[in-house]
């Protein structure tokens, strides 16, 4: 057999991906990027692949979320640093319930390439091509903007090297201190959930002072002043993603230096395609996201692609049915999976199977929806003796308008208040912490009910 190269994928059908006008000008970008630095580094790619090891086992928990779309016009510190509260609000939320670490994956430093359902978009009569995402064309709806140009993905890569380094700041500088629990709270988040959550980190701070006190806390490893983060984003640009790959020295093996994890879409996932055979050759954690249309036949024959020697932590499979669906789906292909005695992580996107359009014209998705996702797919999982490994939303920590319900009870009226996302609907933050709160009542009811089992 031949090497797999990282220019393989140029072989195969590449589909949801632009056509560049101006090919001189492409190869002056790649080539540019390929000499840049990459975003991550090989080491901690392995590291994540070994906590999500630890997850298929069920010795952890993974929390994934962050934007549909990372936008140019959106990039600030300070939306960077709510996003990323939030996300530390839920995972001490997760941590609670579960008992066990929770492994937190950003949807960010990179998430800006879309797949689209249809090629071209009509407005007032007027038809343009789709909008892809800020790092291939412009939101904007005119026809200059629409036009794919190849110098995005520079700027696209400045805003994730930036992102990623005020992360990494945020993760070890002081910010993401437990003893801070308290300071993780955003101004608007109120009613039921904000007094839930503090008096949670009441008692995280009392348990921290009667460990300081008792000196019973392991200061060597930091692991109460800091968190891991890491980022993931879908790998659909493929000239983007080729162009900060690279081999890594200490293994041997290639690595995508453009973000820790990499998933491949529900539209781009054909075992014979382009994105398949991009991921198939670097080492990194990937995600698979697993539609209704997934097969069982499909699904092995991506495992075996994707995961050949079968490691633990190395495959994510993405489930994302729509509420109501997931008893159709998710069995069988949790049987498949067993049938191969496949190590798998299983997550639930509670997003993508639950976008509707309001009545208003806005793209939305009902909370009670995502709610209910989650709900089926812990059911499912605990009826057939499998492990529910995480979540994966799309949220944010403004305080959008984009789902409708929640404990502030958005209506569709309320859509148009505040409604920024560059794509799809996204959960504002004191959405995001009701859910971290039902997902953590569910996973401590499974610990109990593991308990119950083993002292029988
Ligand atoms: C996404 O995660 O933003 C996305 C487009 O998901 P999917 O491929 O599952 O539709
Ligand atoms: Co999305």
């Amino acid at each position: 057999m031949t090497q797999w190269q990282k220019s393989d994928w140029r072989n195969k059908p590449r589909i949801q991906m632009p056509d560049y006008l101006d090919a001189a000008e492409l190869n002056a970008v790649e080539s540019r990027l390929s000499s840049y630095p990459p975003l991550i580094f090989a080491g901690e790619a392995r590291r994540l692949r070994d906590k999500l090891a630890a997850v298929s086992r069920g010795d952890a928990f993974l929390l994934q979320g962050g934007d549909c779309a990372e936008s140019f016009a959106e990039f600030k510190a300070d939306n960077i640093r709510d996003t990323f509260k939030v996300m530390l609000q839920m995972a001490m939320v997760l941590t609670y319930g579960a008992k066990v670490p929770v492994v937190k994956v950003g949807r960010m430093a990179g998430q800006m390439a879309k797949p689209r359902s249809a090629p071209t978009e009509t407005v007032d009569g007027v038809e343009l091509p789709s909008y892809r995402g800020d790092i291939i064309n412009g939101f904007d709806f005119d026809a200059a903007s629409r036009i794919p140009d190849p110098k995005r993905m520079e700027q696209a890569y400045l805003q994730a090297a930036a992102t990623l380094n005020l992360l990494r700041a945020f993760s070890t500088g002081g910010f993401a201190d437990m003893h801070k629990v308290h300071a993780w709270t955003l101004g608007f988040t109120q009613g039921d959930n904000a007094g839930k959550y503090h008096e949670m980190a009441q008692r995280i701070s009392d348990t921290l002072d009667f460990m300081d006190a008792a000196g019973i806390r392991d200061e060597a490893n930091n692991t109460v002043e800091t968190v891991d983060f890491y980022t993931s984003h879908e790998a659909l640009l493929l000239e983007y993603e080729e162009a900060l790959c690279r081999l890594d020295s200490t293994s041997g093996h290639w690595v995508a230096g453009s973000g820790h994890m990499i998933w491949i879409g529900d539209r781009t996932r054909q075992p014979d395609g382009a994105h398949v055979e991009f991921c198939k050759g670097v080492q990194n954690p990937i995600g698979l996201k697993c539609g209704p249309s997934m097969t069982t036949g499909h699904l092995k024959s991506l495992m075996a692609a994707l995961n050949p020697d079968n490691e633990a932590g190395r495959l994510t499979l993405i489930a994302r049915f729509g509420a109501g669906s997931v008893g159709e789906h998710l069995p069988r292909l949790v049987k498949a999976v067993q049938e191969e005695g496949a190590n798998v992580v299983w997550t639930c996107d509670a997003m993508h199977g639950n976008t509707i359009k309001a009545a208003s014209g806005y793209k939305t998705r009902p909370f009670e929806s995502v709610l209910r996702e989650v709900r089926e797919f812990f059911g499912v999982h605990n009826a057939e003796g499998t492990i529910p490994g995480g979540v994966h939303f799309e949220m944010t920590g403004q305080d959008v308008t984009e789902c409708t319900g929640g404990v502030r009870a958005v209506t569709d009226e309320n859509l148009s208040d505040r409604y920024h996302t560059a794509c799809d609907p996204r959960l504002n933050a004191s959405q995001s912490l009701e859910l971290a709160f039902l997902v953590s009542e569910e996973l401590s009811a499974r610990r109990e009910s593991v308990h119950k089992a083993a002292a029988v």
